[in-house]
């Protein structure tokens, strides 16, 4: 009998890659390639089973040839990148990676944030540059931490573990989300909802921590961060388009806010301009759950999503975080 084909889109990790060879012909890209609209439905009508990262784009035009597929495996916990409506009136199932990396992207907001309110890399870039012939008493002023309120806009799963590592420091936590948290939610997070408006004129240090949908797309603006303190950071660890780039660049090349941790970018991977022109600023290549232990959970779990929508490995029948387990039922 032919074994099912699983397409992956990027290469990763091989031993977790040979899970899947027992039951299913792996087509395995061996580097990080950019796939055109046609390339990407091409590979999508060769599988039953893909596993692609953030930059596929999976509509109802990549899946409408893709007659065999049945499940596609997401290599993140976001999935802006697919049109889950369209993948669900195929039948085919789709996954993400959530719990897996949220303790990391957590870790990593914490990263930026401290980096930014520190100067961390515009003071690297100076001393790289062979400026340091002498300091000054007054030089390098960032702000604390420590004490601080910390806002965070989203409170899922990540925004929750960025809230309890401010214990640590001591810090406020206010939060804004679409719905505010159970009680016993709240005190184990020591975070107080607020609404909106006030958690941009009150916060500190601002984290973003939400989902991209339409409703999201440029929730921090020009008139968002008019609102924020002159004083204050914004970092944002969840997608490019929460924040309006361009209206960013300005906000910190005229002082409207003091500093940013940017690990995600509206068009990326271009960067906007104004933000590479900008010192005030520290930017990443949208790394926030690449950590050696994480990025392989995340790939562990993708593999193990594939395994189990077609009847294999421990969860037989049930991908551990299908997003649409209607189709298996609706196919069973
Ligand atoms: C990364 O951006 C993810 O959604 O996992």
């Amino acid at each position: 009998m032919n074994k099912h084909v699983v397409w992956i889109s990027r290469p990763f990790f091989p031993d977790i890659v040979d899970r899947l060879r027992p039951h299913f012909e792996v087509r395995a890209e061996t580097e990080e390639l950019k796939f055109g609209s046609a390339d990407l439905a091409k590979h999508l009508a060769g599988a039953d089973a893909a596993i692609v990262g953030l930059a596929e784009r999976i509509d109802a035009a990549a899946i409408a040839g893709a007659s065999r597929l049945r499940f596609v495996a997401n290599l993140g916990v976001g999935y802006n990148n697919l049109d889950l409506d369209a993948l669900t009136a195929a039948g085919i199932g789709a996954s993400n990676t959530p719990d897996v990396l949220t303790e990391t992207v957590a870790d990593y907001a914490w990263a930026l944030m401290l980096a930014a309110a520190r100067r961390v890399g515009e003071a690297e870039r100076w001393l790289r540059d062979g400026q340091w012939r002498g300091s000054r008493f007054e030089g390098w002023l960032g702000a604390d931490v420590h004490g601080k309120t910390i806002g965070i806009l989203g409170m899922g799963r990540i925004g929750q573990a960025v809230a309890r590592r401010a214990a640590g420091f001591r810090a406020q936590v206010l939060y804004h989300n679409r719905s505010r948290l159970p009680a016993e939610v709240e005190r184990e997070c020591a975070a107080t909802y607020v609404d909106k408006a006030t958690l941009l004129g009150r916060s500190d240090h601002l984290i973003l921590v939400l989902p991209y949908t339409a409703q999201n797309h440029h929730a921090i603006g020009e008139a968002e961060l008019k609102a924020m303190k002159p004083t204050a950071t914004l970092v944002n660890i969840a997608r490019g388009g929460i924040v309006d780039d361009a209206a960013l660049a300005r906000a910190l090349a005229t002082g409207e806010i003091a500093a940013a941790g940017i690990d995600v970018f509206e068009g990326e991977p271009s960067v906007h301009p104004g933000l590479l022109e900008r010192d005030n600023i520290v930017l990443s290549p949208h790394i926030a759950s690449a950590s050696r232990d994480t990025r392989r959970d995340m790939a562990a779990l993708a593999v193990d999503n594939v395994l189990a929508a077609f009847g294999h490995g421990p969860h037989a029948g049930q991908p551990p975080t299908i997003l649409n387990p209607g189709v298996l039922a609706d196919a069973s």
